[in-house]
């Protein structure tokens, strides 16, 4: 996919292990951006448009190939970068996703033992190099997230997975973070809700405040 659009805007996601808690601090970093003066398009993966959602839920309850799995994330990532992101990002909007492309990597590649090149090849096709300028990884130890997602009473295909997934999930995740350091800071989210809420405050503020200081030199 081509990706040489201009993007005036800034894209953040969202990534962690189920149960991390991550969607609990998406409405702060939507009011520190907006707070900054920036128009906001939040948004989710999988889903995100009409036909993303449908994909979702056929994603989240039925069973099915680790590949078929993997080519229909990637079907409802290109669909949400061609109607939403793209778009947004020309408009100069800011996008924030709970969750992006880093979820494939870390459970269709860790999770599920899909070979990096695979999911290199079906992001040509999906995202070109369409990367987030920054993802914040809520990094929860196993028995964090699992004591997290015992509260919630429905669980989803993912939420059944066994302790090795999410073990395989999480360490692909810490592997992207650790060779992607400038675009992906790593929360530790076995704090309190006030401490995370803190650390992801400062993350954003620093974020931001580089933002404006790139737009101004150039103006
Ligand atoms: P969530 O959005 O409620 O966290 O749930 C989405 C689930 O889908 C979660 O278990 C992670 C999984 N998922 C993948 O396995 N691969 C992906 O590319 C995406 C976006 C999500």
């Amino acid at each position: 996919m081509q990706t040489n659009m201009a993007t005036l805007g800034k894209f953040i996601s969202f990534e962690g292990i189920d149960g991390a808690g991550k969607s609990t601090h998406i409405e702060l970093v939507r009011q520190l951006c907006e707070a900054a003066g920036k128009q906001v398009v939040q948004t989710r993966e999988p889903g995100g448009t009409p036909l993303g959602e449908q994909l979702r839920g056929i994603l989240l309850q039925q069973k099915m190939a680790p590949a078929t799995e993997a080519m229909l994330m990637y079907a409802a990532r290109h669909e949400h970068v061609v109607q939403v992101i793209q778009p947004a990002l020309a408009r100069g909007d800011w996008v924030i996703s709970d969750r992006y492309v880093d979820s494939s990597i870390a459970y269709q590649g860790g999770g599920r033992a899909l070979a990096q090149a695979q999911l290199d090849a079906l992001g040509q096709i999906a995202i070109g190099d369409l990367l987030p300028d920054l993802t914040l990884l809520f990094d929860v130890p196993l028995e964090v997230a699992q004591e997290r997602l015992a509260r919630s009473r429905v669980f989803d295909k993912f939420e059944q997975e066994q302790a090795d997934f999410f073990q395989a999930v999480r360490g692909r995740y810490l592997q992207i973070a650790a060779t992607q350091p400038d675009r992906v800071k790593v929360v530790d989210a076995s704090q309190s809700i006030e401490e995370i809420a803190e650390v992801v405050r400062g993350i954003v503020q620093t974020f931001l405040q580089r933002n404006a200081a790139i737009a101004e030199s150039q103006a």
